[in-house]
């Protein structure tokens, strides 16, 4: 063959296989809302900027006729390329191929672009968009699904994971999100479950929908599977994005420092905890009113809403926060909430990102449905995140640090570095109305007037407790500091804290209570 030959028939096959599985396909797969799987990649990366691996790759089965087929690319499109200039790994499953099912080559190329992103420090999106193993390739599929989720385990803590659902993610399958760092989905499109509609069915005569099974808001609302949620595909690169600019490409890496910039002057932090301690308030303005240009990222901003996590920015560096929401469930602790905490905070701790904990909660929720659904458990699950974190961690107690749920939002004894507290804080091992009930039961019963008796004796264990002096007085938070003050303290707290290292005796690893 002529070189003018062998470019015309490289530039023949490349188009080929460039067409993924053919026109049919590609419109079915519009039809149901859907970009392709090149169109996601393109979408989400800098322009030009996708480097493709593995174009050529064939699959080797030939069982079932399946020597006759050409299967494009193995039915995954895999490559480096950049987001905003940070450097990624990236695959994408292209369901117009064989319906993205994973065969052993498939998943060979996703291991190959996964080792990759390990041995370049680079974080790896994974876009899932497939009907599961492919059934043709029996276990070589299976094996395949093994040895991703073994480098998910060993990426884990060294390069950011990122998980998006655009189409069914079936089956063992949704392991390998599950065991990455977050995980988008989008409205309608996204379909995760471990057993289908039709097994549901069959064994258990259940008749459900895929959307109601396992759709976006079921993952984002219900299971927590999911940590942000988009209307549309478009939406939910622009999330990822925004991601992007908070977090670091690997665990020995900074994330990039942003230029500076006041809270947005609509948030008064002086207005907006009310002084009545029973009173709810959106603990969301007061992350607003004292981060960078009040820009905050909400993660699993649908999911266990009692406790808010996220992304933000101080002094132009990224914080992870970690916030009580008295505006949900009075901002109890409770088994998702605990959960949805302690993931957070060991990404944070594994990416060198400060945490800054907001502290305003009765406690833990009472009830049998928690106690049975294991709030002890998993509860331990926070403290224990707390505990392990080496990053700066600072604590400011806004209003109510009761009970347990004063030691486990970050106190001074896990190892909290700044630890302050608003003229409003009520630290106290209970709530003064119930704490009056206990240890003045006697007096209250045998009292005249048992209400007025009652009402004193509140009164009493609020003038003694409910403020930040006792705390302050044995030295358990460093100072009270005045809501105006806050700010300008979280940055002195996060700008001399660059240098802080902490070790620990050394073990293989803590045994968390998973
Ligand atoms: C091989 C598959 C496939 C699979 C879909 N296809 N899933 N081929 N293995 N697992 C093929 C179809 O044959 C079809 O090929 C094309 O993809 C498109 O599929 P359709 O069914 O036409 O699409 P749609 O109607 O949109 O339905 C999508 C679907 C459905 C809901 C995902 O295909 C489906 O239920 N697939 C099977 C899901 C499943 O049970 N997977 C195994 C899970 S067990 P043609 O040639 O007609 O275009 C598993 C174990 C993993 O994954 C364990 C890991 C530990």
């Amino acid at each position: 063959m002529s070189v003018t030959n062998k470019h015309v028939d490289f530039f023949r096959r490349k188009d080929r296989l460039l067409n993924g599985g053919g026109n049919k396909a590609v419109e079915k797969q519009m039809a149901l809302g859907k970009l392709t799987a090149r169109d996601r990649i393109n979408a989400l990366l800098d322009v030009d900027s996708f480097y493709e691996f593995d174009l050529f790759v064939e699959h080797r089965c030939r069982d079932f006729d399946m020597d006759k087929r050409v299967l494009p690319g193995d039915g995954v499109i895999t490559g480096t390329g950049s987001i905003m200039g940070y450097p990624v790994c990236i695959y994408a499953q292209d369901f117009t191929v064989a319906g993205g099912s994973l065969g052993l080559m498939h998943a060979r190329k996703i291991t190959k672009i996964m080792d990759h992103a390990i041995k370049m420090g680079m974080p790896i999106i994974g876009i899932n968009d497939s009907g599961g193993a492919r059934i043709q390739e029996g276990v070589d599929s299976l094996a395949g699904y093994g040895e991703i989720f073994y480098r998910n385990t060993l990426a884990s803590g060294i390069v950011p994971q990122i998980s998006v659902i655009l189409g069914p993610c079936a089956g063992g399958a949704v392991y390998s999100p599950a065991l990455t760092d977050f995980v988008f989905v989008v409205d309608k499109i996204s379909k995760m479950f471990i057993t289908g509609p039709e097994v549901i069915k069959t064994v258990l005569g259940e008749e459900i929908s895929m959307e109601d099974l396992g759709g976006a808001r079921v993952h984002s609302e219900i299971s927590g599977n999911a940590h942000f949620y988009a209307r549309n595909e478009l939406e939910c690169f622009h999330k990822i994005k925004q991601l992007f600019t908070f977090i670091p490409w690997n665990n020995k890496r900074k994330a990039e420092r942003y230029p500076a910039k006041p809270p947005k002057a609509k948030f008064d932090i002086e207005r907006i905890v009310p002084m009545d301690s029973r009173k709810p308030y959106d603990v969301r303005n007061v992350i607003c009113a004292l981060c960078d240009n009040s820009e905050f990222l909400d993660v699993h901003a649908n999911w266990a809403a009692n406790l808010v996590v996220g992304f933000a920015r101080v002094d132009g560096e990224t914080v992870g926060i970690v916030a009580n929401q008295p505006m949900v469930l009075a901002g109890v602790l409770d088994v998702d909430s605990s959960d949805k905490g302690a993931r957070f905070i060991r990404f944070c701790d594994a990416f060198g990102i400060p945490l800054i904990t907001f502290v305003d909660l009765p406690g833990y929720l009472p009830g049998v449905d928690q106690e049975h659904a294991g709030v002890i458990r998993h509860g331990a699950k926070l403290l224990y995140a707390f505990s392990e974190a080496t990053v700066p961690k600072i604590t400011v107690i806004l209003r109510k640090a009761y009970g347990g749920g004063y030691i486990a939002m970050c106190s001074r004894h896990l190892g909290a570095d700044f630890v302050v507290a608003w003229p409003t804080a009520e630290i106290a091992v209970m709530g003064p109305e119930g704490a009056a009930n206990i240890i003045f039961k006697n007096e209250i019963a045998g009292a005249p007037d048992p209400a007025e008796m009652r009402r004193q004796k509140v009164a009493e264990y609020t003038e003694k407790f409910a403020n930040p002096y006792v705390a302050a007085a044995s030295g358990h938070i460093d100072a009270v500091i005045s809501p105006a003050a806050t700010r300008d303290f979280l940055i002195h707290a996060i700008q001399i804290s660059v240098n802080k290292s902490e070790s620990r005796p050394y073990k293989k690893h803590g045994i968390p209570p998973f």
